[in-house]
């Protein structure tokens, strides 16, 4: 281990796009990553994977993290601070849940998949900054199907405004069957990630920060553990069927090459410059319409630090 090793975060790494981003970046020279995983277990299992065995050097470490808990997140950023890690020089906020058998409330009691997919998130990033080097980067991982234009089979975001996505009792767009819900529910936090990432990068240039932040699309990945609440049939075709398609020239690809694409996005020295940006695989394309609305943007942001009671002495993102 090198003295002048920077640091990954990567959360939810134990499994699909996570650990694959995990895989990559410790394939780079001079990076270690930090696994920020829910279930200790699954963490250093996922941590074996990456390193076998004891004699390599370590340039894995695990930390709990639970987004869906506000106090997780800040005792696993009070942990970081605590621990004798490399300088941090990325965050990827990769952790994700779609819920379509029925709603589900975060410790705080949220609708989780706002709750997961956006606020841990949003407040994670916020407690971490102050520790981020000069040049960090931040990456929230989006999902191509926030964007209707992208024909994904899933709803369009509906995007009520953030304390109505908070209420786990709050209804969303017409529908009221549960699975199409939780599919509404899912578009619409990954539009809330892309609004994020448009509004942190504003407020960052406005302060003339070199801190840097993107949205990325990895396409769809199926195999991985996003469809576990899906009926028995439709997981089958997700492992067993649809990864036929990561040989079509679609946006359809292994969460390997996928995870390679992230890892570049957090570490290769050729994007340094790249902020405020959505990336669909290696490459900048165009979001949904409605993720440049700034207004909504900052809706999402006021109301997010207000849900969060997030201190604005604590963060380096004003
Ligand atoms: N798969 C796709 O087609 C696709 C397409 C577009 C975007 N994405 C996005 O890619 C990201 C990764 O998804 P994936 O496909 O790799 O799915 P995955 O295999 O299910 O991985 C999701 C990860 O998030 C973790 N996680 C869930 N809830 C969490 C919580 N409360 N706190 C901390 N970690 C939590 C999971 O931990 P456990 O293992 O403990 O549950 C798991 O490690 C997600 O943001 C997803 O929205 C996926």
């Amino acid at each position: 281990m090198s003295h002048t090793d920077r640091l990954a975060i990567i959360t939810g790494a134990n499994a699909g796009l996570g650990f694959e981003c995990a895989r990559s970046i410790l394939g780079a020279p001079g990076w270690q990553v930090l696994l920020a995983c829910r279930d200790l277990e699954k963490a250093a299992a996922a941590a074996e994977r990456l390193s076998p065995g004891t004699r390599t050097p370590r340039r894995v470490h695990v930390g709990h993290l639970d987004l869906g808990s506000l106090e997780s997140v800040r005792a696993f950023v009070e942990d970081c601070g605590d621990r004798e890690l490399p300088p941090l020089a990325a965050l990827v906020c990769n952790a994700g849940v779609q819920n379509v058998a029925g709603t589900r409330r975060t410790a705080d009691g949220f609708e989780e998949t706002f709750g997961v997919n956006h606020l841990g998130h949003f407040l994670l990033a916020h407690l971490l900054s102050p520790m981020l080097a000069e040049d960090a980067r931040i990456v929230f991982v989006a999902s191509g199907t926030h964007d209707p234009r992208r024909r994904t089979a899933m709803p369009a975001p509906s995007y009520p405004g953030a304390a109505a996505l908070a209420d786990a009792d709050a209804p969303l767009g017409k529908t009221t069957d549960p699975a199409e819900l939780g599919r509404l529910r899912y578009t619409t936090s990954k539009l809330c990630n892309v609004f994020t990432v448009y509004e942190m990068h504003r407020r960052l240039s406005k302060a003339s920060s070199d801190l840097r932040v993107n949205a990325f699309c990895p396409g769809l990945l199926p195999g991985t553990g996003l469809a576990r609440d899906y009926s028995p049939l439709v997981r089958i075709l997700w492992s067993y069927l649809l990864p036929v398609l990561t040989l079509l020239p679609i946006n359809v690809h292994t969460a390997r090459r996928s995870g390679r694409a992230l890892a570049r996005l957090a570490i290769d020295p050729s994007l340094a410059d790249a902020s405020g940006r959505y990336f669909e695989g290696f490459a900048p394309a165009r979001s949904s319409d409605l993720s440049y609305d700034e207004d909504a943007a900052l809706e999402l942001w006021e109301t997010s630090v207000a849900l969060t009671g997030l201190d604005s002495s604590k963060t380096r993102i004003a």
